[in-house]
This record gives C-alpha cells, sequence and structure tokens, in this order.
C-alpha cells in the first residue's frame, strides 16, 4: 500500500510518515519547505525519514498541478494523508493570500487529483479553529461551524465543504480530521510550547495573550498520530462517502497552566508580558472524541506534564543544550 503524506516535513507529517515506515508501508512524502518557520527542522525531519528504505521525498509544491499528476501517476498513488498548508491563526491575519493559495487552491487540487486517480481514501487535516466561539462544550462534529473566527478557520472550513461534494458526486472517500492543538518533540516553533520554552531559556518576554486566560485542548502528538492511523483504512461506507472526526484529547487545560508547567520542567520562571485578546483567537477549545471513539476505539492518553517534559529533553538534545 502506497501512500501519499502531503506536508510530510511538517511536525505532524513528519510522525505519521515515521510511524508508516515503521510498519513497513511505502511513504511518497511532498513539501515545498517553505521559510514559514526554520527550514532546518524540516530538512532535518526529512533527513530521518531518509533512513527507512520505503520513502521517497520530493519537493513539489500543491500549486504545481502539473507535477503533481505525474506523481499520482508515477506512483500509482491510492492513499492519500494530505496535511501540507499553511497553518497558524495569527499569521492569516496579515497574509490571507498566502492561505488561499494553499490552503483552497493547493487543495483543490488535491481533490482533483483524488477523483482522476480514484484514490481509496483521501484524509485531509481540518481544525479545531472551525468550531469560532461556539459555547456548546465539549465540541462536537454536528456543532454549526459557519461562523470561523479567522480566514485560516474560512480555508480549512472551505476545505471540508469542497470535500463533501466531492464526496457525494465522485465517491470519492474522504475524511476531514479536526486536529485541537498539537505539541510534542519536533513541533513547530510558531507555536506556544516551542516559543516559550526559548523566550524563558533566552531570558525573553513572552506575550500572554488575553492574560493567559485561553483555554486549549493541548493534545499529544502519538495520539494525534494513534487516531490518523486507527482511520486509514476505515473510510466512510455511507452513499455520501465523507465524514469528520476531533482528534483531541478531551482535557482542556487555561493556557497559563500549561506555561506553569513548561517552567516547572526547566525549572526557571517566565517573564510575562501580559496583553489583551488577540482578534481571531478563539477563547476555548475542547473536544469532545466519543465519536472517535466508537467508530475505531481512539483515546488520549498523555497528561500535559508528561508531554511536555518530552518536548523539553528533544528540544535540549537539538539544541545542543547539555
Ligand atoms: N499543529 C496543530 O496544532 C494543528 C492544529 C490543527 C490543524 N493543523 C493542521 O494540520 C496540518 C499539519 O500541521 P503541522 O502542525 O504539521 O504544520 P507544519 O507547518 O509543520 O506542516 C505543514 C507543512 O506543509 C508544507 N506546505 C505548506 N504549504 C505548502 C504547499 N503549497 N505545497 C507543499 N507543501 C506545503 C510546509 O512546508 C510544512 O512543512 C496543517 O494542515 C494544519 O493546518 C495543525
Amino acid at each position: 500500500m502506497k501512500i501519499l503524506i502531503t506536508g510530510a516535513a511538517g511536525f505532524i507529517g513528519y510522525f505519521i510518515s515515521k510511524k508508516l515506515l515503521s510498519l513497513n508501508k511505502t511513504i511518497i512524502g511532498i513539501d515545498n519547505l517553505n521559510e514559514y518557520y526554520d527550514v532546518k527542522i524540516k530538512k532535518d525531519r526529512i533527513k530521518n525519514l531518509k533512513n527507512y528504505n520505503n520513502f521517497q521525498f520530493i519537493k513539489i509544491d500543491l500549486g504545481d498541478f502539473k507535477k503533481l499528476d505525474n506523481l499520482f501517476k508515477k506512483y500509482k498513488i491510492r492513499y492519500v494523508i494530505h496535511l501540507a498548508a499553511q497553518a497558524g491563526v495569527r499569521y492569516s491575519i496579515k497574509n490571507p493570500n498566502i492561505y488561499f493559495k494553499n490552503n483552497i487552491e493547493g487543495f483543490f487540487n488535491i481533490l482533483e487529483l483524488s477523483r482522476k486517480y480514484k484514490i481509496k481514501h483521501l484524509i485531509f487535516a481540518s481544525t479545531s479553529s472551525v468550531y469560532g466561539n461556539s459555547k456548546e462544550f465539549p465540541l462536537k462534529e454536528s456543532e454549526n461551524t459557519d461562523k470561523p473566527l479567522s480566514f485560516y478557520a474560512a480555508t480549512k472550513k472551505s476545505n471540508e465543504i469542497m470535500a463533501h461534494s466531492y464526496s457525494n458526486i465522485y465517491k470519492i472517500p474522504s475524511t476531514a480530521v479536526r486536529f485541537f492543538t498539537v505539541y510534542g518533540p519536533f513541533g513547530r516553533p510558531d507555536m506556544a510550547l516551542f516559543k516559550f520554552t526559548n523566550k524563558i531559556l533566552n531570558n525573553k518576554e513572552i506575550n500572554l495573550f488575553n492574560n493567559g486566560k485561553h483555554i486549549r485542548d493541548f493534545t499529544y502528538i502519538d495520539d494525534i498520530i494513534s487516531g490518523l492511523l486507527r482511520l486509514i483504512n476505515r473510510p466512510s461506507k455511507k452513499t455520501i462517502p465523507y465524514q469528520v472526526y476531533n482528534i483531541g484529547n478531551g482535557n482542556p487545560q487555561k493556557l497559563i497552566k500549561y506555561l506553569r508547567a513548561i517552567e516547572k520542567n526547566l525549572n526557571k520562571k517566565a517573564k510575562i508580558k501580559n496583553l489583551p485578546l488577540q482578534k481571531g483567537d478563539v477563547i476555548k477549545t475542547h473536544a469532545d472524541i466519543k465519536l472517535i471513539n466508537k467508530k475505531v476505539n481512539y483515546n488520549s492518553n498523555t497528561e500535559i506534564d508528561e508531554g511536555i517534559k518530552i518536548f523539553i529533553k528533544w528540544y535540549r538534545n537539538y539544541y545542543n543544550l547539555d
């Protein structure tokens, strides 16, 4: 079974590739290695994946339809895990165009090729941000999601709607996975855990929006991967073969508590600058994981203390701090 993983140099793409490679699957990984964050991290992830013989990396941009078409043909792709996208809520405030190009046009190319090559299952990344400021906690997949607060969320919600129509008309089995704040080793430098750790270690001030009162359903990377893995061979069998699942932890925490856990693990206090709520940010996320639990027996097992500890060990080792 050959699986195409888009965004293979990314945080989640790296870990799902690694897991599938360790299970002896053949992985074709693509990524444009853009400079949204330190490219060295992306290159190092790919370097690690190249230790597996059944891994092939090709640098491609989602916008290059012709190159993608050749790749689908050449490698006889039948399964796609689409993770490549412009991620991040805050960056979308100043750069909506990049989100439109990568997340809408790029996704359209993936849909078109899924149709052309009769993909058996297209799994693609959506986000908890689609819930906006919904107040019905925990957030269920059936909740209304037509009021995104950021353009990032709007692009991801658009992906869900586009996929639904392709599943209906062309019978392409597709699954949207709404990830909830993913963290862990080799994670993203633009996200809280990485940024806070870096700032604390360098004695720099941390900008804490909404005075740290945000509540997030922080989900450890291994739990995300276990959810994704369980879904690959479970495309929807319904007349419209489309489905959506939350993949979260189900145990949300205040951002300030997350920060305190980082301080504890670093054995060092943060310098905090409290700031008001940032435009586009949702106040609280809390995943209802009953649906994915019922369907594929998914559970999230990692406590934030444990996950943060593993991250900090990785961080110290990666930057040779010990
Ligand atoms: N990490 C989270 O907490 C989180 C939460 C919700 C949703 N998501 C979604 O999950 C997916 C993976 O997220 P991640 O945290 O691994 O992010 P990431 O930024 O580490 O990975 C995305 C990868 O896609 C690549 N990419 C972007 N645009 C591309 C293009 N046009 N062509 C080819 N490659 C391109 C980037 O270079 C990057 O390596 C994304 O779709 C993201 O929106 C992530």
